[in-house]
């Protein structure tokens, strides 16, 4: 699938005392992080996302239980499964994206590269491929 969405493996510091990961700006994450936000308390059977950004690049990480990530570039789908504090679903701007499936105690953490601007969405699917074929 022709779309760059990528699993991004991050370091983890092993320690009987507790585990430890982290990012940092143009190293583990591809952009430099303007923005961070996390998603919680996600009622069971509940869908976030169903939208693209223009300009807005992002990396997702299960901080906490999982969830799934559907990818869509127009053409295509596919899944994401986020269940481990060391990855990151880095995806590029363009892409049309919805997160389901949360379990119980989820936590979503997003990094940014951009601040939030209601005017970088695309939230109407037919608006979406309209402006795929005319960018
Ligand atoms: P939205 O991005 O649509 O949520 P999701 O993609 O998780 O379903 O955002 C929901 C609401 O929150 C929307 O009214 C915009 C607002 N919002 C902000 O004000 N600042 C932010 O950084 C984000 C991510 C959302």
């Amino acid at each position: 699938m022709n779309h760059e969405a990528k699993l991004i493996e991050l370091p983890k510091i092993e320690d009987p005392r507790g585990n430890l990961t982290f990012v940092q700006q143009n190293d583990q994450i591809p952009f430099s992080i303007e923005r961070v936000y996390w998603i919680y308390d996600v009622p069971g059977g509940q869908i976030r996302g169903g939208h693209a950004f223009k300009l807005q690049q992002e990396v997702i990480i299960a901080l906490s239980g999982s969830f799934d990530v559907l990818i869509n570039n127009g053409e295509e789908e596919e899944l994401f499964t986020l269940n481990r504090s060391y990855f990151g679903l880095y995806i590029p701007k363009g892409i049309w994206r919805s997160m389901q499936n949360f379990s119980t105690n989820a936590v979503a953490l997003v990094l940014s590269s951009t601040q939030f601007d209601e005017a970088d969405y695309i939230r109407n699917y037919a608006e979406y491929i309209r402006y795929l074929n005319t960018n």
